[in-house]
């Protein structure tokens, strides 16, 4: 069954349905109405060494009616700071307020949707909604018909009973977000809600999420989203609040936001902001596109970290280009579903894997194939060979393994190497499948083999790409 979009919710002719009657009345907060504030709030970890300060110096206030960035790069403190805001994490010294009120425990003004989605695998979409108001004390009668309007209103109805593993990402994360929504908290604290999704679910959902804000049915006040995406930053909030990371965590400059929404993200005043941005994250200016790079795929801000590889094969991305380019070079993506007897979101990582290596483009509802993939559809073997070698340095991790296979003396590397620098980033299960693209797409290329036995990489020093039949996996 095809969820139901948030937009057909909202096209509809439902009334707004505030509130829930499940939490304790609260007055709704005037915009402007300070929610949150930190005043000068630190933050350290105890560590082996002693303590290890993560955040300094703190002053932040959140108010009704804003959405509210934490930017910044890895490390820098982003989750911690959202999590003390939450009342999850006791500050190490500073004051944190809730409506005026010092927090000495969980913040009841707030509700977490997380990067990971956390929700409970033995308990239905239903009941995972509902634990949000268990922890609470709702009764179970109010508790099952909030639930049920939560799951309505971000486009869940009909998958009550099903379990997360039945479910796609996108999926999973709205359950998250019925989950935190259910309780109708004054702010929603959102850890990079879009970042474990692939491009195109992330969004869909971010633009969903952002009409809901908008039209009045929201059920919470304000918003705090954290985010290493300087793009998402700049689309969704009022202001960004970066933080830094040298030598500890402290806000390094606050921007705010000021555009009209819907953004549109082509505009000269949404470029120069994100430049701004861009400038006082790293304190450089940002560069322009590489010659040579695929186009749309802004490999300055990509890294493997940031940018993992969609799952798909050499194979399955070759397949859906020739079957694009047989259509004209452009196609409707649910009939392209439709045609395969597949869920458009079965074909999304592929359709993300073409838009990262610069062969096609969403516009629309459409999937249009760029020049170069055109060119890499039409080819035969050796040629697609060459195209996707010029492409594929889009990709993070296997630029990553070519420019590490080079500085190493030998031009090998143990896969465990990899496996380290990843398991910061991913879970092992994530850095397997990583490494399987990667490993897929370096051998298409001709830039690397792998050999399984002693599990090492090795560059390809054999003639240029297309010279030689591909290995490839079965
Ligand atoms: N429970 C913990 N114990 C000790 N150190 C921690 C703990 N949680 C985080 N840290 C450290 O605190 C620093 C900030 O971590 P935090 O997770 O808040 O950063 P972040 O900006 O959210 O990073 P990311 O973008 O990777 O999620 C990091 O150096 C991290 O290793
Ligand atoms: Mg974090």
């Amino acid at each position: 069954m095809a969820p139901r979009s948030l937009r057909s919710l909202l096209r509809g002719d439902r009334a707004p349905r505030t509130p829930y009657g499940a939490t304790a009345p609260r007055p709704r907060a005037a915009d402007g109405e300070l929610l949150l504030s930190a005043e000068a709030l630190t933050k350290s970890y105890a560590g082996a060494d002693g303590e290890l300060p993560v955040l300094s110096g703190i002053d932040l206030q959140v108010r009704a009616g804003e959405i509210v960035a934490l930017l910044g790069k890895s490390g820098s403190g982003k989750s911690t700071l959202l999590r003390c805001l939450a009342g999850l994490l006791p500050p190490s010294s500073g004051t944190l307020t809730y409506r005026g009120e010092t927090l000495t425990g969980a913040n009841p003004g707030t509700a977490m949707v997380f990067q990971t989605f956390a929700l409970l695998p033995w308990l239905t979409v239903q009941q995972n909604v509902e634990l949000g108001l268990e922890a609470r004390g709702v009764s179970a009668a109010v508790r099952a018909e909030a639930a049920v309007r939560a799951i309505d209103l971000i486009g869940l109805d009909g998958f009550e009973s099903a379990y997360p593993k039945e479910l796609s990402g996108g999926m999973r994360q709205r359950v998250g977000f019925a989950r935190a929504l259910v309780v109708e908290p004054d702010v929603l604290m959102m850890d990079e809600p879009f970042s474990a999704l692939d491009v195109l679910t992330a969004e869909n959902l971010r633009g969903e999420l952002m009409e809901l804000w908008e039209s009045g049915q929201f059920p919470t006040r304000a918003i705090v989203l954290v985010t290493h995406n300087i793009e998402e930053a700049v689309l969704m909030a009022d202001r960004i609040v970066v933080l830094g990371s040298r030598p500890y965590g402290t806000i390094r400059e606050s921007f705010e936001v000021g555009l009209d929404r819907p953004r549109d993200r082509h505009s000269a005043a949404f470029e120069e902001l994100i430049d701004r941005v861009y400038r006082t994250m790293t304190g450089r200016a940002r560069e322009t596109r590489l010659p040579g790079r695929p186009e749309g795929v802004e490999a300055d801000r990509r890294t493997a970290a940031n940018t993992p590889l969609p799952t798909a094969s050499v194979d399955g991305l070759s397949g859906l280009a020739e079957m694009v380019l047989h259509q004209g070079g452009r196609c409707d993506l649910a009939d392209l579903a439709d045609d395969l007897v597949l869920e458009i979101d079965d074909i999304l990582p592929i359709v993300d894997a073409l838009d990262l290596l610069g062969f096609a483009k969403i516009s629309g509802d459409d999937l249009v194939l760029t020049e170069r993939g055109t060119a890499f559809a039409g080819a035969d073997v050796q040629e697609s060979k060459t195209i996707f070698a010029a492409a594929v340095l889009g990709a993070p991790l296997v630029t990553l393994i070519t420019t590490s296979l080079r500085q190493s003396p030998e031009g090998t590397l143990r896969a465990g190497f990899f496996r380290d620098v990843l398991a910061h980033h991913f879970t092992s299960e994530q850095v397997t499948r990583q490494l399987e693209v990667a490993t897929d797409w370096g051998r298409y290329a001709e830039l690397y083999a792998y050999d399984a036995e002693p599990e090492e990489y090795r560059l390809d020093e054999g003639d240029a790409p297309g010279d030689a039949p591909p290995p490839r996996e079965a």
